[in-house]
């Protein structure tokens, strides 16, 4: 839908002048990646490294939004593309505040994230492939999803009965099975110190 009856209105404060006073740049730190690949805990540890560094900051996560805002839909194909718009929609607004945003959903589609990248300037989003192989997230299976998909009692599971398409070209890509969870978060805060995303 879009009403020719709706105006955009502008704010008086400037999307600059909201970034100026916290000190960094604002972006979408995209973490895409099987479930139990571990998408979750590095959002957690790279948001308190961030805060540790007086970023602001804000961790948005698939089991989590899926209870408020995403409460309505389901994980066929059409409610994950809903899923995105909805978060990729969110994640463009905290930029819009200045916030440094970070993400953590399967996020299966290359062209719902393709979609999400294009909200925002070039620079503002950085997706963070987290390269699981199948076999050891579901030899983790944290939440016994894995054994009851494989059991028939869980419909359209990722990487079992529904696709996950490898990000082709992602700014990071953390291998969170065999590196070190704390390297991996270094690593990922020397991009954003090399990039120029903290301490502006
Ligand atoms: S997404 O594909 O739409 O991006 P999202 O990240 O929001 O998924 O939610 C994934 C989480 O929901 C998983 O980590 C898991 O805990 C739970 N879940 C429940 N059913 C499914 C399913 N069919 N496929 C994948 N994850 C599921």
């Amino acid at each position: 839908m879009n009403d020719k009856n709706l105006l955009w209105h502008n704010a008086n404060i400037s999307k600059e002048q909201r970034t100026k006073i916290k000190n960094q740049k604002p972006c979408i730190i995209w973490f895409t990646g099987l479930s139990g690949s571990g998408k979750s805990t590095l959002g957690n540890m790279l948001e308190k490294k961030l805060y540790e560094l007086g970023c602001h900051t804000y961790l948005l996560d698939g089991d989590n939004v899926r209870h408020g805002l995403n409460s309505d839909l389901g994980f066929d194909k059409q409610s994950r593309v809903e899923n995105i718009r909805r978060i990729g929609e969110v994640a463009k607004l905290f930029v819009e505040s200045g916030c440094i945003i970070l993400t953590a959903f399967i996020s299966p589609y290359l062209d719902d994230r393709k979609i999400v990248r294009d909200l925002v300037k070039e620079d503002e989003f950085i997706e963070i492939y987290v390269d699981v192989p199948l076999e050891v997230c579901e030899k983790r299976d944290p939440k016994g999803f894995y054994k009851k998909a494989r059991a028939g009692e869980i419909d359209n599971f990722t990487g079992i009965s529904s696709p996950y398409e490898v990000p082709i070209n992602p700014e990071i890509k953390i291998q969170n099975d065999k590196i070190d969870i704390e390297k991996n978060i270094d690593k990922i805060i020397l991009y954003l110190k090399e990039k120029g995303y903290l301490d502006v």
